[in-house]
């Protein structure tokens, strides 16, 4: 039987380090790495240019059901596609929020009907469904629980600490957290109330301590209830340090915005275009996240997909609601790093593909290896590009790097041996994106 396709002559970024030599696909799957590889119904030539396992996106918000306007999972998806990413878990702060196992398997059905790319929802953890988040987490399509400790947009919140020792308690796979400390959030909050507040209160507001003091009692509770967390978008220098002495409790996520933008800088270019949760801090707080990068500290990179409309961000701060879109643009920001020397092309994959294998024990994804799905990323990474929010295909149409020239650029992205984008265009319909599997058992 000959192969579905041959990619020839690209350098592959393997598990071993980087390889000259040929993909073969067959069935969605790789059937073989090497050289003579026979022949196949579709060949890609990829001379000059790296051939890399599919990354995944392990937090995005897609905004369906409830919030299209913003973003739906055919746009959201359509994004990743254009941006090099296989695979994107969701978030559940959607109108309902995902919070049940029907809200889930709706979920599911629309990504199945619409989706470029593959995918896998988290369910929200709240004071009343804690005694189901341990059935919950196992259904298919779920990559986990959600907790939000902090209230960000939405309506996700769990702050009482009995309430989030009942969530801790119930389940076994690594819990996803925001970390943020509600009672200090509320504390402060006459700093952004008054006639002349402006975006730049947003990262005094919503300080350092607001993130340490989260994170250090998750870790607590978490240590108490022995249980795996993943801490979303870690942004002070204070979390990295403290997560680092905590590997084998606790994983760590970092974002493009936080390792590329700043304050003060980012709040001037930009204004509330650049007001995220937690929010986009000074330079000193960037460079300790990029020695976490550096000394293996940080386990993923996740692009916090979280977009909104020009309308609703140029209301005035603090009625201005907090997020960015991301996904399109982490993979273009982080090849652009590589080629500063910030961190290595195999680093690059390890953040984006063998980490959430690794973390989330993701069935036959994120490796570049026979047997695996033909899950693969083609980059180019010598292409000098900018970035231009006419290219974004997210519904809020905008990037906060419009305008930013990057050194290296997805060509190709490859969902299950099938080419979802080629140079910037979106091949096939949508639709073809399936659930991603997972290596616990499966159903209730
Ligand atoms: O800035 C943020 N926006 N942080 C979050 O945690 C949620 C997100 C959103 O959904 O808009």
């Amino acid at each position: 039987m000959g192969n579905d396709l041959l990619i020839r002559g690209g350098t592959l970024v393997t598990p071993a380090g980087l390889v000259e030599a040929d993909v073969a696909v067959a069935g969605g799957r790789i059937v073989a790495i090497g050289s003579d590889l026979g022949d196949a119904a579709e060949s890609i030539d990829a001379r000059g240019l790296h051939v890399l396992p599919g990354c995944i996106d392990t937090q995005v918000h897609f905004r369906e059901p409830g919030l299209e306007h913003k973003e739906n999972l055919q746009s959201g998806t359509a994004s990743a596609a254009l941006g090099g990413i296989t695979a994107v878990f969701e978030m559940p702060n959607t109108n309902p929020n995902t919070d049940s196992a029907e809200q889930l398997a709706d979920k599911v059905a629309r990504a199945e009907r619409t989706a470029h790319v593959d995918f896998a929802f988290f369910v929200g953890a709240t004071a009343d469904n804690a005694e189901s988040l341990g059935a919950l987490e196992r259904l298919p399509g779920c990559c986990g629980i959600k907790m939000f400790m902090g209230s960000s947009t939405g309506t996700l919140l769990v702050d009482d600490t009995a309430a989030i020792r009942r969530v801790l308690a119930n389940g076994s796979r690594r819990m996803a957290v925001h970390c943020e400390d509600e009672t200090r959030l509320l504390e402060r909050r006459a700093l952004i109330e008054g006639a002349d507040v402006t975006v730049a209160l947003h990262p005094v507001w919503r300080d350092e301590q607001v993130a340490l003091r989260s994170t250090q009692r998750l870790l607590d509770l978490a240590a108490e209830c022995r249980r795996p967390v993943h801490v979303l978008h870690v942004t002070t220098a204070q979390e990295a340090e403290l997560l680092a002495r905590h590997k084998a409790l606790a994983s760590m996520e970092c974002t493009p915005q936080h390792l590329t933008l700043f304050a003060p800088d980012a709040y001037e270019q930009l204004g509330s275009y650049a007001q995220m949760n937690p929010p986009i801090r000074g330079i000193e707080h960037q460079r300790a996240l990029w020695r976490a990068v550096e000394q293996g500290v940080v386990d993923v990179l996740g692009s916090d997909h979280a977009p909104h409309t020009r309308e609703e961000k140029d209301r005035p701060y603090p009625r201005s609601p907090s997020g960015m879109p991301g996904v399109q643009t982490m993979l273009p920001l982080m090849l652009d790093a590589v080629n500063a020397g910030k961190l290595s092309l195999l680093r690059l994959v390890d953040l984006l593909c063998h980490g959430p294998q690794r973390l989330f024990g993701i069935a036959a994804k994120g490796r570049l290896v026979v047997g695996y799905d033909a899950d693969l990323t083609i980059v180019d990474l010598k292409a000098r590009r900018r970035i231009e929010a006419r290219w974004i295909a997210s519904r809020c149409g905008w990037t906060p790097f419009d305008g930013r020239e990057v050194t290296g650029w997805p060509r190709r992205t490859i969902v299950r041996g099938q080419t979802v984008m080629a140079d910037d265009e979106l091949v096939g319909a949508p639709g073809l994106g399936q659930a991603v599997r997972f290596q616990i058992p499966q159903g209730s």
